[in-house]
């Protein structure tokens, strides 16, 4: 270990991340190991005796967040939140970075304010604090729990250093529509995979316990619907059925929450005509009831405010009233519950034993943080603690997994396009990304971000690349398009990075034309029009139409935006010393118009003829009778979609039962541990390659009393394989699988033919036939 860290607990984290894997790890959701509980009997106890001592207004002083990055609140400009802090009125802050800063403002609450609580400083630590990991889009891509609970614990080891406990991650939002920015900073399109990733963060920020100096609070949001938003329109209204929240939305939370997440955040939307931070179904009924989550409930940004903008209250104080009676806890920067709340206790619209309640929650993850104990963060600690090397490892290793091959068209001598093989003869790389597409955290030290353009000089060698921007990501001039043209004429093979710049997805990054932005398409088509082979390496929050473009280029990838290592993921991939493995966690849209497009869609009344047909495995576009005039049914490439440099052939699926029971089944439901029956196949590396292969299992259920996705995940693993080796991959379920929510509002199984495969996406495979009895 070459460096010697300021505080013990970060030494053990890293040599821990050094060694391999943190937890077993787990394809199944909901089946956390309850990291770090806010809850405890021993706790509950210093929890009661402190809220006992407390004053209204302390009370609610808890439960009030301010941004003092963006300030807000009564604070603003004002500079007097030290005064605020000192009697006891707020209970955490966001965006407040500077270890020195936050020792000051801690050291007021701890030695001024008259109980002496700690300060809760959150942040939006997404994909890394300072080491900059992919995009949480990237990261599922990686179908790897692992890698994304290594990712979220030097994330955490990273933000606890410089004073961060607290961060708003992971986005576990089910994102269906390409529109919608914020789709790169969640995990796709599917509950199961969402619900394990959702649980692999949970695990990775939180630890094995929250009072290490090293753990973070994870905040699963954005609670609930948010990602359903009408036409991909950030923060727009949604309309989600009970039976779609159950089945689809719902489930990441439902995992983070089994995981033992410490809060979760309600979202901006109204959802069902009820905004989601005012909504006392999902927040109390599902949540609290159903689910018996102990933790912490905060507004995402001012939703308590804009309930007043949705036209459910007539002014703050209603406002105030709803988002509080609702549920939510903590009012992130609204600043209504400081202003409201203790008025409406001292007029009985509010009762004191619901403030106890909120207040409780909020206290549970302050004592769980060990923040009492620990209110301080070690100043010089964060120096040492920043871009360590074995961070940088598990960047790497997350870019290089994260990366999806979508083609490799067989080239020049019959070989495939790609790896490229040495001597590559003059290479010219063209287009606006082939620098670093995102800006470097000004104290990043120099050398450890290497852009794909310096990692390609690095591997050929300066002479043989020829640069050329082409264009910008937005405009660009005929003459830089001309003169890329000419660079490539000049090539014996281009590389184009094209793509998005990191700022067109995200929050408020919604779009209505999913194509490359700016003149980048007419540089493509120029480029293409040269006849050299082409190589295409997409950079974006989201995946882009090219109608017509991916059957003219040679290879292409899908690279999201990989983070710190991008350049060199993408060389060792582009030459072959890594075998790319990343799999689609969306359906790539051919055509906007397709949007919203994801695999899992319930069966609809119209496959012609046979009813069966619908959820035969491979895509069955033809049939049905619910399509487009003037465009196919199917994605460009669908979920789970993701090509290999070897090649992997899939024996049929086998099963031990052709019958279940559904009695039996519904009596085990609650038991995740209890495997009901097994599925194998037997899977072949074909090629000549070692490579590694996510292996899906689907189900499709018929005979419902609710209408089934065609198919639906339930099951994934990454398996290595080396040249000619064949595995047995068995999967075995718990009753959980075959579950659904039914015409009764539960989640029951019922009779059903189930048909169940496995296959290397959700477009392909051989079904096998069981049926689940009485
Ligand atoms: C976003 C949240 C984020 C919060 C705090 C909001 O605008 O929707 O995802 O956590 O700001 O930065």
């Amino acid at each position: 270990m070459a460096l010697v860290l300021g505080r013990s607990g970060f030494m053990a984290t890293w040599v821990v991340l050094l060694l391999g894997s943190l937890h077993a790890q787990t394809s199944a959701p909901g089946k956390g190991n309850g990291a770090g509980e806010v809850y405890s009997p021993s706790l509950e106890a210093r929890v009661q005796s402190l809220l006992q001592t407390m004053t209204l207004d302390e009370k609610v002083g808890q439960l009030v967040q301010y941004s003092a990055g963006q300030p807000t609140g009564p604070g603003t400009g004002r500079g007097d939140y030290k005064e605020m802090i000192s009697r006891g009125e707020v209970g955490s802050f966001l965006n407040v970075v500077e270890p020195r800063e936050i020792n000051e403002y801690q050291r007021i609450a701890m030695e001024k304010s008259r109980l002496h609580i700690p300060l809760l400083f959150g942040l939006d630590v997404i994909h890394g604090f300072k080491t900059e990991f992919p995009i949480p889009l990237g990261l599922a891509s990686t179908w790897d729990p692992g890698i994304v609970e290594k990712v979220s614990r030097a994330a955490a080891i990273e933000a606890s250093a410089d004073g961060i406990r607290w961060t708003f991650s992971p986005m576990v939002d089910i994102a269906r529509d390409a529109r919608w920015g914020r789709m790169a900073e969640g995990a796709g399109e599917d509950p199961f995979l969402g619900a394990a990733m959702a649980a692999a963060y949970v695990r990775g920020y939180q630890g094995s316990r929250l009072n290490a100096p090293d753990s973070i609070a994870a905040c699963a949001k954005h609670y609930v619907g948010y990602g359903a938003a009408e036409g991909g329109r950030d923060y727009n209204t949604t309309e989600i059925s009970e039976h779609t929240l159950r089945e689809f939305y719902l489930p990441p939370f439902h995992s983070a929450v089994e995981g033992g997440v410490a809060s979760l955040m309600s979202a901006f939307n109204s959802l069902n005509a009820v905004p989601a931070s005012a909504n006392s179904f999902t927040l109390k009924q599902v949540l609290r009831k159903e689910w018996g989550f102990r933790g912490l409930v905060v507004s995402d940004w001012s939703a308590v405010g804009e309930l007043v903008a949705h036209g459910i209250a007539m002014d703050e104080e209603a406002a105030a009233r709803k988002g509080f009676a609702a549920g939510v806890d903590m009012d992130m920067t609204s600043s209504l519950y400081h202003d409201h709340l203790a008025k409406l206790v001292a007029s009985g619209v509010v009762k004191q034993s619901d403030v106890d309640e909120a207040v409780r929650h909020v206290l549970r993850v302050k004592f769980a943080l060990g923040l009492f104990e620990h209110p301080y963060v070690d100043e010089e600690a964060a120096r040492n603690a920043l871009y360590h090397p074995e961070a940088l490892a598990v960047a790497a290793k997350a870019a290089e997994s994260s990366l999806v091959l979508l083609k490799n068209d067989m080239g020049a001598g019959g070989k495939p396009v790609l790896p490229l093989s040495q001597p590559v003869g003059t290479l010219a790389l063209i287009g606006p990304l082939g620098e670093n597409p995102s800006p470097a955290d000004p104290n990043e030290p120099k050398g450890l971000r290497i852009s794909l353009a310096d990692a390609l000089a690095q591997q050929v060698g300066a002479d043989h690349v020829l640069r050329f921007a082409g264009s910008g990501i937005l405009d660009g001039t005929d003459q830089e398009i001309a003169a890329a043209v000419a660079g490539a004429r000049k090539s014996d093979l281009v590389i184009l990075a094209l793509g998005e710049d990191p700022d067109m997805s995200g929050e408020a990054a919604s779009r209505t034309h999913l194509g490359l932005p700016g003149r980048q398409r007419e540089l493509l088509d120029a480029i293409v029009q040269t006849g050299k082979p082409v190589v295409l390496v997409l950079f974006s929050g989201r995946p882009l139409t090219l109608p017509g473009a991916f059957e003219k280029v040679g290879a292409v990838i899908a690279a999201w935006f990989p983070g710190i290592a991008t350049g060199p993921a993408l060389v060792r991939t582009l030459f072959g010393d890594l075998n790319p493995s990343g799999k689609l966690v969306v359906s790539w849209p051919r055509n906007v118009g397709q949007e919203p497009l994801y695999y899992n869609a319930l069966s609809t009344g119209r496959p012609p003829g046979n009813a069966d047909l619908a959820h035969a495995p491979a895509n069955a576009d033809e049939r049905y009778l619910s399509r487009y005039i003037d465009e196919q049914n199917s994605p460009q490439f669908p979920f789970g979609y993701g090509r290999s440099y070897t090649t992997f052939a899939y024996g049929p699926t086998k099963t031990n039962h052709r019958s279940l029971s559904a009695s039996a089944l519904n009596l085990s439901l609650r038991d995740k541990t209890k495997k009901m029956i097994r599925i194998e196949s037997d899977i072949t590396n074909t090629g000549s390659r070692s490579g590694e292969e996510v292996v899906q299992l689907y189900i499709g259920l018929r005979g419902t009393s609710t209408a089934q996705p065609v198919r639906a995940l339930k099951g994934f693993q990454r398996i290595p394989l080396a040249p000619g080796e064949t595995k047995t991959v068995g999967f075995d379920l718990p009753a959980e699988a075959f579950a659904i929510w039914n015409d009764r509002n539960e989640f029951a199984v019922e009779p059903a033919k189930v048909s169940v495969w496995m296959s290397p996406d959700s477009a392909h495979g051989a079904a096998v036939e069981l049926a689940i009895v009485q």
